[in-house]
C-alpha cells in the first residue's frame, strides 16, 4: 500500500519504513547525553556546556566555483517568527515573553551572558523542550512535533557540547543528515546542485565545504573536539536545513579558524541560508550578524543591529560593560 508522504509524494513501504529509522534514529541523538560526544578530554561542566576549548576545525572550502546555479536563492524574508515564549524550570523563569525573528539570507545573533536562556532557546525552537507558552511560526505555519519532524521541515541545529553517533563512522553521521533531507524532499537552499548527487558523494562534498580534511571512515567517537564541531556542522548541513542553529560554533576556535568560519558563514548566508547563532566572541557575532537579540535573565533586553545593540545603554551594562570588565 502507498500513501501520499510529506510533500504530496508517493511513498512506498519500504519508504515509510525509511523515514521510521530516521525519526528513531532523531530521538536517539537528541533524547539526553548518552549520546552526545563531549571533549576527548571528557572535560564539560554539570549544565553539559563546554567547558574548554580544543584543537580545530579546518580551513573550509569555499562554495564557488561549485555554486554556480544558485537558484532559488532569497533574501531577507522572514523564515521564524517567535513570539511569548516562556518556560521555567522549577524557580527558573528560563525564558520569558521571548520574541525572535530570523529572516532567510542572513545571520542572526542571540548574545547574553551565561545561563540568560540562549540555549533553552534553542531547545525550545528545535522541539527539545515544551515551552509554558509562546507561539513559534516557521515558514509560514505552526512549528510544532518532536525534533525529528522539526527537522524535517527544514531547521537544522548543532549544540554547545556536539552531539553525534559516537559509534558510527563520521561519514555515517552525515549520511544520517541526507537521509532527512531525502526524506523531506527539501533541496539544499545553499547549493541545489548538491541535492542531484548520491548520498556519499553529497556527504564527501559538505565535509569539504565545512574544512573537515579527516578520515571519514573513523568512528565519530575518536575525533578530537574541533572535529566533532566541524563534522556536527556538516551533519546539519547535510540535512537541507532552510535555518541553521548555532549554539556556540566558534568556541575553542583560533583566530584563524573563526575567520575561515566567519567566512564560511558569509557564503552560506549570501546563498540564502537563515542562520540563528548564539556565539560569545563579540567581534565575530558584531561583524557577521545582520540582526542581534540580546538575552538577559531569560528576557530580551535589546534587538537590532550590531550598531545598536552596542550603543545600547541597557546592553552595555547588563552584557557588553561585563564581558569588557572580564577582558
Ligand atoms: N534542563 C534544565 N533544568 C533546569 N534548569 C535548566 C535546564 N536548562 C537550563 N536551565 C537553567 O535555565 C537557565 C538558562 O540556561 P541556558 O539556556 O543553558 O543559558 P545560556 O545558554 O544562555 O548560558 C539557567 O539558569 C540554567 O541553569
Ligand atoms: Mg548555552
Amino acid at each position: 500500500m502507498t500513501g501520499a508522504g510529506p510533500l504530496g509524494r508517493r511513498i512506498t513501504p519500504a519508504g515509510r519504513q525509511r523515514g521510521r529509522d530516521v525519526m528513531a534514529a532523531w530521538h536517539r541523538l537528541t533524547d539526553g547525553d548518552t549520546v552526545a560526544v563531549g571533549p576527548a578530554d571528557g572535560t564539560t561542566n554539570g549544565n553539559g556546556h563546554d567547558s574548554g576549548p580544543g584543537p580545530v576545525g579546518r580551513r573550509p572550502m569555499s562554495l564557488a566555483p561549485w555554486s554556480v546555479d544558485g537558484g532559488g536563492r532569497e533574501d531577507g524574508r522572514e523564515l521564524l517568527s517567535v513570539e511569548n515564549l516562556s518556560i521555567h524550570f522549577g524557580g527558573v523563569q528560563a525564558l520569558r515573553d521571548v520574541r525572535l525573528r530570523v529572516r532567510t539570507g542572513e545571520v542572526t545573533g542571540v548574545i547574553g551572558p551565561n545561563g540568560a536562556g540562549k540555549s533553552t532557546l534553542f531547545n525550545c525552537l528545535s522541539g527539545l523542550l515544551q515551552p509554558d507558552a509562546g507561539t513559534v511560526t516557521f515558514d509560514g505555519a505552526p512549528l510544532r512535533g518532536a525534533p525529528s519532524v522539526r527537522a524535517r521541515r527544514g531547521l537544522g541545529r548543532t549544540f554547545q557540547t556536539p552531539r553525534l553517533f559516537r559509534s558510527l563512522s563520521v561519514l555515517d553521521n552525515l549520511l544520517f543528515g541526507c537521509e532527512t533531507a531525502d526524506w523531506s524532499g527539501h533541496r539544499y537552499v545553499f547549493d541545489p546542485r548538491l541535492g542531484r548527487l548520491p548520498q556519499i558523494e553529497r556527504a564527501e562534498r559538505i565535509a569539504a565545504l565545512v574544512g573537515f580534511r579527516g578520515d571519514l571512515s573513523v568512528p565519530a567517537g575518536s575525533l578530537p573536539f574541533g572535529d566533532l564541531r566541524t563534522v556536527e556542522l556538516a551533519r546539519a548541513l547535510c540535512g537541507a536545513p532552510s535555518l541553521l542553529m548555532l549554539d556556540e560554533p566558534a568556541s575553542g576556535l583560533d583566530a584563524d579558524q573563526a575567520q575561515s568560519f566567519v567566512g564560511l558563514m558569509r557564503e552560506l548566508g549570501d546563498m540564502g541560508l537563515a542562520v540563528l547563532l548564539i556565539e560569545h566572541d563579540m567581534a565575530l557575532v558584531m561583524g557577521l550578524c545582520k540582526r542581534i537579540t540580546v538575552l538577559d535573565f531569560g528576557q530580551v533586553i535589546a534587538e537590532g543591529t550590531p550598531e545598536d545593540v552596542q550603543r545600547n545603554e541597557t546592553v552595555v551594562h547588563a552584557y557588553l560593560g561585563r564581558s569588557a570588565a572580564r577582558a
